[in-house]
């Protein structure tokens, strides 16, 4: 693999992102792993990320030398170019002006990692320490206002270092400088795509699993479903899944499971009504990250519960079901707090939310993906579309889309006004572009309407649709007004208690897409 080595950057999933884009596979790796591991994954390439430090302070995370001397061709991008410069005895110092956002950088050789760049390029930057002078051996590429050094390589030991971000979308010619560290200087293929994905994945799950069996809790998402297709490709019938329903679910989702997932793939399904225990255990409760807590707990006992059926239905009394599969995403570890020095966002069901005490092993195949990627495997592996392309759906479901005390009255109520909204933008032929729009019940709100001629005091409805390309950021999406106007007639008509209906138009950041 290409590993990318996390310096606590706000960008580190990013880099490897782009590697795969460029059909290269790439993990992700704290800095805080010893140089012998990261060298035993036998890497074809690896590059230093961003971090929040600064190189000179006492305590920055730095990385120990033997990785310059591996002769594993390098590519260090701003905290990692300082450190490669810094620890290889260059001169790296408070910049004198510091460069954030757009900065033109000066190309004086169009070489090696600037292979066919112009003499001029729009980079962007977030630096305030520069490099002043390059370590021996190296030559500098280019410079900028503030970085003497803002480029710089070593052909002869494949050391490559940029101040600059290559891998966001503001630097302009980026993938241009990423592919040629990798194609170029490092020499890769571009072989890495939804197949390798796909075979690496069944050889892993194999691997892990042996002869054992296996349930995975299907959410009628994607994620579980696409995690639950790779699995059962891999080990056949030793995978059974377990479809819950916690009394949280949408209109008509545990028929869609029913009929697209199980006729799909011949996959053993069994069903579990836990609504009673999930609603009892939220009685009372408000705070959004203990919900995700009771809620996370609650599946993995469910799934404990349903192993006796599953062992029945496998033929297999007396063994134990010894792994559970979770269609776990990267933004999902990323959140809640999972990469090396990422803050806890929110505890996904299915990382944060999970008690401690899982007697079950865990297979997460992806977990090191982005959704688009997932949707690739997913078409690969024969799902259908009306899977594959369905919008995705948390698994604490709509718990998380009530703001307030989740009970079983304002489960119904959102679960109808849900409906509408999705029917209606399907109407509008909308379902494919929107990304996901939550349908949020701000329960404990009240404001006066009036409906029939008589006053009414009841609750909003708040519509959340947005535009994405993998739920790490999100901007709103423009819906249109007509059919806004429809579902808001419809919604505040059909839906007793609901007097009001409005537009969330935030973007992500500031806020998350779902409210809780
Ligand atoms: P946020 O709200 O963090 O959501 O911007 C990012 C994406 O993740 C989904 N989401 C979850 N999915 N378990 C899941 O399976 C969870 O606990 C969870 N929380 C949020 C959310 O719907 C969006 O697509």
């Amino acid at each position: 693999p290409v590993l990318v080595v996390d310096f606590g950057a706000q960008y580190a999933q990013l880099i490897a992102r782009r590697v795969r884009e460029a059909h290269v596979y790439s993990e992700l790796v704290p800095h805080s792993m010893p140089v012998e591991q990261m060298l035993a994954k036998d890497p074809k390439a690896i590059i230093l990320s961003g971090g929040p430090a600064s190189v000179y302070e006492p305590g920055a995370p730095s990385i120990d030398k033997a990785i310059f001397e591996a002769g594993v061709p390098v590519l260090g991008i701003c905290y990692g170019f300082q450190v490669m410069a810094n620890e290889l005895g260059g001169k790296v110092n408070k910049a004198a002006l510091g460069e954030y956002g757009k900065t033109e950088a000066v190309v004086d050789k169009a070489e090696g990692i600037l292979a066919d760049s112009p003499a001029e390029q729009t980079t962007w930057m977030s630096h305030g320490v520069a490099v002043e002078e390059a370590p021996e051996g190296f030559q500098v590429l280019a410079h900028t206002e503030g970085a003497p050094v803002a480029a710089m390589q070593d052909e002869s030991r494949k050391l490559y270092g940029v101040q600059w971000h290559p891998e966001v979308k503001h630097t302009v010619l980026g993938n241009q400088l990423l592919f040629a560290f990798l194609h170029e200087c490092a020499g890769l293929a571009s072989d890495w795509d939804a197949d390798n994905i796909i075979d690496e994945q069944v050889g892993r799950i194999r691997e892990q699993v042996g002869d054992a069996e296996v349930i995975c809790g299907l959410s009628g998402g994607v994620d579980s479903a696409v995690a639950a297709a790779l699995v059962h490709k891999a080990v056949g019938d030793q995978l059974t899944c377990v479809f819950v329903d916690h009394g949280m679910l949408r209109k008509g989702e545990a028929e869609q499971v029913r009929h697209d997932f199980v006729e799909a793939t011949g996959i053993k399904l069994i069903e579990v009504d836990a609504s009673e225990e999930f609603l009892t255990a939220l009685e009372g409760v408000t705070e959004p990250e203990r919900k995700r807590k009771i809620i996370g707990e609650k599946f993995i006992r469910t799934f404990e519960k349903a192993q006796k059926e599953v062992l029945e239905e496998a033929g297999a009394r007396g063994k134990e079901v010894k792994f559970l599969v979770q269609g776990t995403l990267y933004p999902d570890v990323v959140e809640s707090g999972g990469g090396d020095g990422a803050a806890n966002i929110k505890s996904h069901h299915n990382v944060g939310g999970l008690p401690e005490d899982v007697k079950f092993e865990l297979v997460e195949p992806l977990r090191n993906l982005f959704k688009d990627e997932v949707r690739a495997i997913g078409t690969k592996l024969g799902l259908p579309d009306n899977i594959v392309w369905r919008q995705p759906f948390p698994g604490p479901g709509l718990g998380i889309r009530i703001i307030g005390e989740v009970t079983k009255d304002r489960l119904d109520l959102l679960r109808d006004a849900d409906a509408i909204a999705r029917e209606e933008m399907a109407k509008a032929g909308l379902d494919r572009d929107i990304w996901q729009c939550p349908v949020v019940l701000l329960a404990d709100v009240h404001s006066v309407g009036v409906q029939g001629d008589e006053r009414t005091y009841g609750s909003p409805i708040v519509l959340r649709p947005i535009s994405s390309d993998d739920a790490m950021t999100a901007d709103w999406y423009r819906l249109p007004y007509d059919v806004l106007a429809t579902i808001s007639t419809r919604i505040t008509n059909e839906c007793r208690g609901i007097n009001r209906v409005v537009l969330d138009c935030t973007s992500k950041p500031p806020a998350t897409i779902e409210w809780e």
